[in-house]
Formats: structure tokens, C-alpha cells, sequence
């Protein structure tokens, strides 16, 4: 648990960072953010010595995991990897069967998400299936901007991927730092601005949707909205993924819950 006094303390210390003030940020999601860092197994016991150890100032690495941990667009690919093992299976399960597969990453921040769909897609999906798209909404200009320049840190994306898997979605940008994702995976993703509580403007309905680590920042009655809505987009049969540490908890819908943060809608 974090303290009232060491909560000011870590916004104040993200504000020196990053200059974003963390003006409506409760305790909780920064407790909820900052626990990759804490516990067995993790770098830190406590939260204490999370923040003594960011003030020392000798680990700028550190520094940097922590302003992007505590930064709203914060992603990776193949984030909580139980949903991609999840995708892998229905791909080769359901997939075949259907005539058009589409999946949604309903807040892709800077496009990690739906491009490790994409991934998914070409290394599991008999080639011959071609009526599949990858849509990818976010409320955020800045962050869709960064995702359709489709250029990431090469030291970054080789913590989550094989070699195999970098070598054979992505090129080599300009800048040798960099990666970028290959034309084929791109090609299958549309990126669209969206904002979650406005109405959805689709016409086909979805075999997956993504929404992933972004439930934490609305109400339960917005949540409410939003996943009803969210399952009227939804195939028969077809599934709603949130965040694993995320909670439909207090919010009424006719999804049925399965393991590891996945509903399905009623076939
Ligand atoms: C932490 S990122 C989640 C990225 C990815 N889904 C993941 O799990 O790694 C949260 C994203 O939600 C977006 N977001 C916040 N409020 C939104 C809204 N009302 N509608 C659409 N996107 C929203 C933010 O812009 C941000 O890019």
C-alpha cells in the first residue's frame, strides 16, 4: 500500500520527470501501475524503497520504466501473452470456419497491440483465409500518429519477441535503433480515431475485441456503457478481452466470463 504522504511524493517526482501533472490520477492506479516493480521475485519489497532508489537518481533506467509505467499510452507487444496464446488458439480453432475474421484493439495506443495481432494472424492463419482486418482505434491523435509510422525500439521489442519473430515482421529502419513493422503486417491493420463513449460506426461484427488496460479509467457506470455497447459489435459466439488486472466486477452484462480476463457472448 502507498501512503497519502509517498503518493504526493512519487506525483511530484513524475512531474519533475515528465512535466505531466498527475492532476486526476487516484492512489489506487498508481499502486495499480507501479506493482510491476514490487513484491517476490521484483525489484523492490515496498513501495519506500521504489521510490528511495528512483530519488537516489543513480539508475536512469529505472527513471525511465517509471515515468513510462505511470504514462497513460504505456504498451508493449504481446502484452499479457495469455491473450496471444488465447488469439493463437482461436485462429486455429474457429478461424477456418468463419467467413471473415475481423478484431478490434478498442484503445491501441501506439499500435503495439494490433500489430501483435497482426503477427498473430499471419503465423497462425492458413494463408489461403484473406478476409481479415485488424481495426485499431484510440482516442489520441499523438500516440495514432507514432503507431502508423510503425517504428519501434529495437532494444525494446527484442525483450518480448524471438529473434525469429523480429526478423521476420519487421525491417530495418534509417535509424539502426529502430525496427519497423514489415508492409504485410501493416497492411492487415486500419488505424481510426475513436473515442470509446462515442457510437461505433462498424459495419461488420467482430471475432475479438481487445480493450485492454484502458477500463481503468471510467466509472463503472461509463464501463457499463461501454461493454454493452461493445458486445452488440461482437459475433454470436465472438469475445470480449480486458486487461488481467482489469474488473467487470459491478458492471451488468450478458457476457460469460472465462479464464484470464476473457468473455464470451452467448453463441
Ligand atoms: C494504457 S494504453 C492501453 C494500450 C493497449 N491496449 C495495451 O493494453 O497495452 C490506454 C489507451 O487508452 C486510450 N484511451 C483513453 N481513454 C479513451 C477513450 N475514451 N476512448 C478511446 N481510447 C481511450 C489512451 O489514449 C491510451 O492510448
Amino acid at each position: 500500500m502507498i501512503s497519502d504522504t509517498l503518493f504526493i511524493q512519487f506525483k511530484d517526482l513524475f512531474y519533475s520527470l515528465s512535466g505531466i501533472a498527475l492532476k486526476d490520477y487516484k492512489k489506487y492506479l498508481v499502486e495499480y501501475r507501479l506493482q510491476k516493480f514490487i513484491g517476490e521475485g521484483k525489484q523492490f519489497a515496498g513501495y519506500k524503497d521504489l521510490y528511495d532508489a528512483l530519488v537516489s537518481g543513480y539508475d536512469s533506467e529505472l527513471r525511465r520504466e517509471f515515468v513510462d509505467a505511470l504514462t497513460t499510452n504505456y504498451t508493449y507487444f504481446f502484452r499479457e501473452p495469455e491473450h496471444f496464446a488465447f488469439l493463437a488458439y482461436y485462429l486455429k480453432q474457429y478461424a477456418p470456419r468463419q467467413e471473415y475474421l475481423r478484431f478490434w484493439s478498442a484503445a491501441c495506443s501506439t499500435g503495439e497491440e494490433p500489430y501483435s495481432i497482426a503477427i498473430m494472424v499471419k503465423k497462425h492463419l492458413p494463408s489461403a483465409f484473406s478476409n481479415v482486418k485488424i481495426l485499431a482505434t484510440d482516442i489520441s491523435d499523438k500516440v495514432l500518429s507514432i503507431a502508423q509510422r510503425r517504428e519501434y525500439s529495437l532494444e525494446k521489442i527484442q525483450k518480448t519477441m524471438s529473434h525469429d519473430t523480429v526478423k521476420k515482421y519487421f525491417k530495418r529502419a534509417k535509424n539502426e535503433a529502430l525496427a519497423k513493422v514489415s508492409q504485410e503486417i501493416s497492411d492487415m491493420v486500419v488505424f481510426k480515431k475513436l473515442n470509446l463513449m462515442d457510437p461505433y460506426p462498424f459495419t461488420k461484427q467482430f471475432d475479438i475485441v481487445f480493450l485492454r488496460n484502458v477500463l481503468i479509467y471510467f466509472e463503472n457506470s461509463e464501463k457499463e456503457y461501454i461493454i454493452n455497447k461493445i458486445a452488440s459489435t461482437l459475433k454470436p459466439g465472438g469475445y470480449l478481452v480486458v486487461g488481467l488486472a482489469e474488473s467487470l466486477v459491478g458492471v451488468r452484462h450478458n457476457l460469460k466470463q472465462l479464464k484470464y480476463s476473457i468473455y464470451r457472448k452467448e453463441p
